[in-house]
């Protein structure tokens, strides 16, 4: 199946609420769960340096919004689940793309213009308090974003600029250097995401401080919050307006369709206002509980937490180190030809690679990458339509080793296009002889997309 590549990046500044949860944490884990997604999940703790200094809380808050996610449901085995300082070729992609990157593009980012903004009406110097980073984030994002060829970046509407200019760097990479090095990401706004009110009415929000806590404080925290939300004054007995309620929108955000047409009528009907907080706290802890005692465990155990987040790197680097390897070779920082004596070069074939189709055993389509000198070098998945066989063959050609995001198994080697496994190399001996075969499948395809 050709399965989408969902990537996104979780702040890591304070403490996950109820409205992070529902507008964000559970519809990432829902989407997750489909069969047609591949889905990258990270920590941007990188980019959370640029609003805070303070060590033990940047730790904290890495720690805590692990353990939320992974207590809310997120199944490391299923999603790439990592921390953005865990993947060094993040920053090292930044610096490639800072270098194709026009200042000019960096001074219309909203967040800088807003900071540059403020210090000009308050007579200041245009950059006073303005660190480089935060000049910088949205180069640091395309890295994210491109270093995995990610095709989906769910995000909310204040980052559709942050998009646009990853996409805008991309283009501006593969055109400097000539083949589509990086898949063009596309903004995903979750339009019907509840985005829940506070205590206050207002959008729930920690610059309000207005909001009732998902883990921190426990059930007793929980209770008090949803007892501080803002009601207006009719008395029991009174008919109540539900559409008028933010504690009838919360209650509509964690229940069925019949629960909340009942406490919709019951509130038309007179519910008192204490009565409906005991319903709402009462929906809310039965959904929070069990999780929240997953949460604690975690919490405790964060050595647990640090393997889980280490097998993530682990895969997220079996991509982005390829990614960097080619991308370092086109631009002229790959490594140089093995010195004499450190390992013997391969005598160059005269004859250019070919492309072979055939039929499997099962009447399937299949074909194979020879090298030059004949050595076989990959052997396509089956396909079931002979045109998929021809077009990922094209596909290839198009590209060359740019695209073709390999992935790096224990001792063979998977192809990829466009987010999709199109083969795999024989098994070889070990790792290294593995790694050679890297560079021959590179150049190899290279020549195949006549770019070498
Ligand atoms: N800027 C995003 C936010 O504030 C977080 C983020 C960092 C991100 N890197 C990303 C989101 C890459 C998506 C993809 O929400």
């Amino acid at each position: 199946m050709n399965r989408t590549r969902v990537l996104t990046g979780i702040t890591t500044t304070g403490t996950p609420h109820l409205g992070n949860y529902a507008g964000a944490i559970r519809p990432a884990i829902a989407a997750s769960r489909r069969e047609d997604v591949d889905a990258f999940f990270f920590m941007a703790d990188y980019h959370a340096l640029i609003k805070s200094d303070d060590p033990t809380r940047i730790a904290r808050s890495r720690l805590e919004i692990a353990a939320s996610w992974l207590a809310c449901g997120l199944d490391p085995e299923r999603v790439t689940f990592y921390r953005q300082s865990d993947i060094p070729e993040i920053p090292e992609l930044s610096w490639l793309l800072t270098c194709v990157t026009a200042k000019g593009l960096l001074n219309r980012a909203h967040a800088y213009k807003a900071a540059v903004d403020k210090n000009v009406e308050s007579g200041e110097d245009a950059d006073a308090g303005v660190n480089a980073g935060l000049y910088m984030y949205p180069v640091l994002m395309a890295a994210d974003i491109l270093a995995f060829d990610a095709h989906k970046v769910p995000v909310g509407r204040d980052q559709i600029q942050h998009l646009e200019m990853a996409r805008d760097i991309a283009q501006r990479f593969n055109h400097i250097y000539g083949r589509d090095f990086f898949v063009l990401p596309e903004v995903q706004i979750e339009e019907q995401v509840a985005t829940l009110p506070g205590l206050d009415g207002r959008k729930m929000s920690k610059s309000y401080d207005n909001t009732i806590p998902l883990f921190a404080g426990g059930s007793k925290a929980l209770r008090e919050a949803v007892m501080r939300i803002v009601t207006d004054s009719r008395a029991p007995g009174e008919p109540k307006d539900p559409d008028d309620s933010s504690l009838f929108v919360l209650y509509r955000a964690f229940a069925g369709e019949a629960e909340t047409a009942s406490f919709r009528s019951a509130l038309e009907a007179g519910l008192a206002w204490g009565e409906a907080k005991q319903a709402l706290f009462g929906l809310l802890e039965g959904q929070i509980a069990p999780m929240r005692e997953r949460y604690e465990a975690l919490i405790a155990q964060p050595a647990h937490i640090e393997e889980i987040l280490h097998e993530g790197a682990r895969k997220a680097r079996a991509i982005a180190t390829p990614k960097l390897a080619i991308l370092r070779e086109a631009i002229g920082l790959g490594s140089h030809a093995p010195v004499a004596g450190a390992g013997m070069a391969r005598p160059r074939a005269d004859k250019p690679p070919r492309l072979a189709s055939f039929r499997d055993d099962d009447g399937r389509f299949r074909f194979r990458l020879f090298a030059g000198d004949g050595e076989e070098l990959l052997l396509s998945r089956a396909f079931d339509d002979p045109k998929a066989a021809g077009a990922a063959q094209k596909r290839l050609k198009q590209l060359g080793a740019a695209a073709a995001v390999v992935q790096l198994k224990p001792t063979a080697l998977l192809l990829e296009l466009d987010g999709e496994a199109v083969g795999s190399t024989p098994d070889y001996a070990d790792e290294q002889a593995r790694d050679q075969a890297l560079e021959r499948l590179r150049e190899t395809l290279d020549q195949l997309a006549g770019a070498a």
